[in-house]
């Protein structure tokens, strides 16, 4: 038998507000619970510690995350490392990954930092105004230049706008339908799901030009993500072929832009309610100088790391069971999606003491647990982009908390709110900033 189950109705808090839904069925049912949507199989949400270790660490062959994550093909194209299993998926990983690590992290740091710079920059001071759009700027423009590199040419704007109009499609307020098949209707070029078709054959002609021009062009060693998986060979020689760089590309830019910037947001209210954090964090950061090194931002890590356990906005993961299996002695059937739930993990009292309490020193000279401590996912699936984000994220705080004060807006509480495939503070995420002079 499954694990208990909130009705239909209560079942649509999920969509209003993830993070009270997760509250309200902890309450009631404890580490494991069920929640149904209507012609999908069922979803068993656990924040047992021990279940968790076992899905991570589990057979990849029976528990599979690309069909868990179909529903965001949507938005991607299905051919991505997101939405492969088994061997397909460990092909195209193994494939990507050198683009993301960690050595890496080091030439794209200037560059995030500059944009950082140039966008800050031109940020208001003493007005409220909402944070979310410019850290949505600022790692949308930050991810095309590490996918696509410096390219001042007309193709490559005409390509960038393309890209940019398409997300915008995706973060509308009803976009996050666009995950059940039904709401998928090509009803001419003014519905919904329609404008989002045309615009992707428009973008896709695009990028397989662009792909064209790169295999044509001379220019060896470039060192940007798209060069690098044109590039790529499997141990047979042969490249990724353009359908899957496509969604390879459409996942990099999406998932790698809208998490971060979301993630940034919560980090802004967090500082902005603790204006004590945000000293020690400015202090850090003046103590390092100008140009520090990310690596070596201790104390901003953690706030990182706090503000990402509180607001964790992709709240779970999935697997789709391939067999009967039992995960933490309980008994699932095949064809069920275990869910290990991000959110509610990051809130049990027993893991985290105080669980509420916005507290960087919790990271601070300890290292958390890969299964408590999981805003990435976990295992053989654990998110690619992980250090380019925490990366990113550090040198965004830095560059903002050197500059200014945040100030509360007085008022405001922020209800988690879907954004594209990222959960966000409401409303923009207002703050007022005060200019340290
Ligand atoms: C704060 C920012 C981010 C968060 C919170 C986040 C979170 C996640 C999570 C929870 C998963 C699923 C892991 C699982 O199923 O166990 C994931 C997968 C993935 N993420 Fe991220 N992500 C972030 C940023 C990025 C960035 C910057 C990129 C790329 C530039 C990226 C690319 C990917 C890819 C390609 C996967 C699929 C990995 C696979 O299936 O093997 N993410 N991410």
């Amino acid at each position: 038998m499954l694990p208990p189950e909130p009705g239909l109705i209560a079942t649509f808090g999920f969509v209003r507000n993830p993070y009270g839904f997760l509250d309200r069925c902890a309450r009631e049912f404890g580490d494991w619970f069920t929640v149904r949507v209507p012609g999908v199989a069922p979803f068993v949400f656990t924040s047992d510690p021990a279940a968790v270790r076992e899905v991570f660490q589990g057979d990849p062959a029976l528990l599979h995350a690309g069909k868990a994550n179909s529903p965001l093909g949507a938005f991607m194209g299905e051919r991505s490392v997101l939405f492969l299993d088994g061997g397909e998926h460990l092909h195209d990983r193994r494939m990507i990954l050198p683009a993301f690590q960690g050595d890496r992290m080091r030439a794209y740091g200037p560059m995030m930092r500059s944009i950082a710079r140039a966008a800050i920059a031109k940020w208001p001071a003493d007005v409220r105004f909402p944070i979310h759009p410019e850290m949505r700027a600022i790692t949308f423009e930050v991810i095309m230049r590490a996918a696509f590199g410096l390219d001042e040419s007309a193709e490559a704007a005409q390509l960038k706008d393309l890209i940019a109009r398409l997300f915008a499609l995706y973060s509308g307020r009803l976009a996050s339908l666009f995950q059940l098949p039904a709401f998928r209707l090509d009803l001419g070029a003014w519905s919904p799901w329609g404008r989002v078709v045309r615009l992707n054959r428009e973008m896709e002609t695009a990028l397989y030009a662009e792909f064209a021009r790169r295999r044509a062009s001379l220019e060896k060693n470039r060192e940007d993500i798209l060069s690098m998986l044109l590039a790529a060979r499997d141990e047979s020689g042969a490249p990724l072929s353009d359908q899957v760089l496509r969604d390879e590309m459409m996942t990099i830019l999406l998932a790698g832009h809208e998490t971060t910037a979301a993630s940034l947001a919560w980090a802004m209210y967090r500082l902005g309610q603790n204006p004590d954090v945000a000293h020690a964090a400015c202090d850090e950061v003046a103590q390092l100088g100008d140009d520090a090194d990310p690596a070596s931002m201790r104390y901003l890590d953690a706030v990182v790391n706090e503000s990402m356990r509180l607001s964790p906005v992709v709240p779970n993961v999935g697997r789709v069971l391939q067999a009967d299996m039992k995960i933490a002695r309980r008994d699932l059937p095949k064809g069920v999606t275990i869910a290990p739930c991000i959110y509610l993990m990051h809130r049990r009292a027993d893991l985290w003491p105080n669980p509420e309490k916005f507290d960087p020193s919790r990271f601070i000279d300890s290292r958390p647990s890969p299964y408590s401590f999981i805003p990435f996912g976990g295992g053989t699936r654990r998110c690619l982009g992980a250090a380019f984000a925490t990366y990113q994220m550090k040198i965004v705080l830095a560059e903002v908390t050197r500059r200014f004060e945040i100030l509360p807006v007085a008022g405001y509480e922020p209800r988690p709110t879907r954004v594209s495939i990222a959960i966000a503070p409401s409303d923009g995420m207002p703050v007022i900033l005060k200019s340290r002079g």
